[in-house]
C-alpha cells in the first residue's frame, strides 16, 4: 500500500529540507539485527544488496531514516564543491505512462501518486557549500550499523569560462571533498549535463574516462561507483567499458529517462527555462534498467572486468529486485517507489528469494 512519502512533493525542497523526513522516516530507530551480514558490497559486508540511489536522501536526516529502516545502501544526495540553487517548486510531479517509457515521448504531469507510479524529477542537482554537507556526510556515515554502507555522491560543475581542465579541477576537488567525510564509498554522478549541450557526461566517452582516471588518482584505494544513464547501443556501451571500466570499482544505472512534460492543457509543467524536457524515474523505466544491468554483466564477462553492478529504475517490490539480481544486479536500488513504499526494505528482506 503507498504510504505518505519520506519526500513531500507538495512542500518545497527547503521545506522537505529543514523539516524532513515525512511519514513512516519521520520517527525511526534503528531496526534489529539478529543474523550476522551474509552479503558483500565493495569490501564491506551487507546485511542485504539493497538501497536508495543518489536522490531522495537529501541530507544526512534522510539517510539516518533509510538506515534505520533497513536500507543497507543509502546513497547521499549528489552534492558540489559549491552551493548551487534548486529550481523552482515542483520538483516531483506524477506522469502518466502507459506500460514501459520510451526515450523522447510527450508525458503529462498531474499529481495523482497512485500505482503503477512514475515521476518525474527536476531539481537542477542542488548543493549546499561543503562546509555544512561535508559534516552532515560524515555524520551520516559514521551512522551506519554494522552491516550497513553509505556511499556519498558528487558531481563536478560547468565553468563559465567553459574550461575543460576548470572542469576536470572541480571533479576532483569533490572527489577530495567527499573522501575527507570518510564515507567508505564514493559515487560521481556522469548522467548530468555535459558541455552545454543536452548531451551527457556519461555519452562523451573520452571525457568520462580523463574524468574517472583524475578522480581516482585523487581518492586512491576508496571504492569509486559511476553513475550512468540507459545506453541504448550496446556497441557504445561496449567501448565505455573498455575505456572505463577497468578503473572504476561499481557502476550505477540507471538514471531517469528524459521526457517532454506538458499539464493537462498542453503547457509546459516545471516553470522555467530548460525544464520542458525532464527526467523520468519509477516503474515505467524499469525495462531498461534491467536491460542495462544485463547489458553491462554480459560485457563485463566479456570484458574480464570486475566492476559491481548496481541496479537502479523502477524497483518496487521483492519480485522487481529478483529481475534485477537475475538480470546480472549485485546490488538493486529503488528511488522513486521507496519513497511512497518506506518499508521496501523489509518486504524485500522477508519475501526476495535472490537473496
Ligand atoms: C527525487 C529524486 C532525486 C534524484 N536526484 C538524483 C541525484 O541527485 N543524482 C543522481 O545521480 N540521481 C538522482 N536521481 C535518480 C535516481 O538515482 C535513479 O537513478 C532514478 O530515479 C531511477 O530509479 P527509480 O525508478 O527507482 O526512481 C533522483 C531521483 C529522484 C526520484
Amino acid at each position: 500500500m503507498p504510504s505518505e512519502p519520506f519526500y513531500d512533493p507538495a512542500k518545497s525542497y527547503l521545506d522537505n529540507f529543514e523539516r524532513g523526513p515525512f511519514g513512516l522516516f519521520a520517527n525511526t530507530s534503528p531496526t534489529s539485527q539478529t543474523t550476522e551480514p551474509k552479503h558483500e558490497f565493495l569490501g564491506h559486508p551487507v546485511f542485504a544488496p539493497f538501497g536508495i540511489p543518489a536522490g531522495p536522501l537529501i541530507n544526512g536526516k534522510f539517510v539516518k531514516a533509510a538506515l534505520d529502516m533497513g536500507f543497507d545502501i543509502p546513497v547521499y544526495k549528489t552534492v558540489r564543491t559549491k552551493k548551487y540553487a534548486c529550481h523552482p517548486w515542483p520538483n516531483v510531479l506524477a506522469v502518466k505512462v502507459e506500460g514501459d517509457l520510451a526515450p523522447d515521448r510527450t508525458l503529462v504531469a498531474n499529481e495523482d501518486y497512485s500505482e503503477p507510479l512514475s515521476i518525474t524529477n527536476s531539481f537542477g542537482v542542488p548543493s549546499y557549500d561543503p562546509e555544512f554537507w561535508q559534516r552532515d556526510m560524515a555524520d551520516a556515515a559514521a551512522y551506519a550499523r554494522p552491516g550497513q554502507v553509505v556511499v556519498g555522491s558528487f558531481q563536478g560543475t560547468l565553468p563559465e569560462n567553459g574550461r575543460v581542465a576548470d572542469y576536470l579541477a572541480d571533479f576532483v576537488l569533490g572527489a577530495r571533498l567527499v573522501k575527507e567525510t570518510g564515507v567508505p564509498v564514493i559515487e560521481v554522478n556522469l548522467s548530468c549535463p555535459n558541455e552545454g549541450t543536452a548531451n551527457l557526461l556519461c555519452f562523451d566517452i573520452q571525457r568520462s574516462r580523463q574524468v574517472v582516471e583524475a578522480i581516482k588518482d585523487e581518492i586512491g584505494g576508496v571504492p569509486l561507483v559511476i553513475k550512468m544513464a540507459f545506453y541504448k547501443d550496446e556497441k557504445k556501451l561496449e567501448e565505455f567499458l573498455r575505456e572505463v571500466g577497468k578503473t572504476v570499482d561499481g557502476i550505477a544505472a540507471i538514471n531517469t529517462i528524459s521526457a517532454e512534460i506538458l499539464d493537462a492543457d498542453g503547457k509546459q509543467a516545471l516553470p522555467g527555462e530548460g525544464r520542458l524536457r525532464s527526467g523520468v524515474c519509477g516503474s515505467s523505466v524499469k525495462w531498461a534498467g534491467v536491460a542495462m544491468a544485463s547489458k553491462l554483466a554480459r560485457i563485463r564477462g566479456e570484458l574480464g572486468q570486475t566492476f559491481t553492478i548496481m541496479g537502479v529504475g523502477g524497483v518496487g517490490s521483492a519480485a522487481a529486485f529478483d529481475e534485477y539480481r537475475r538480470a546480472g544486479a549485485d546490488v538493486v536500488m529503488s528511488a522513486t517507489a521507496a519513497m511512497w513504499h518506506p518499508d521496501l526494505a523489509r518486504e524485500i528482506k522477508e519475501q526476495a528469494h535472490e537473496l
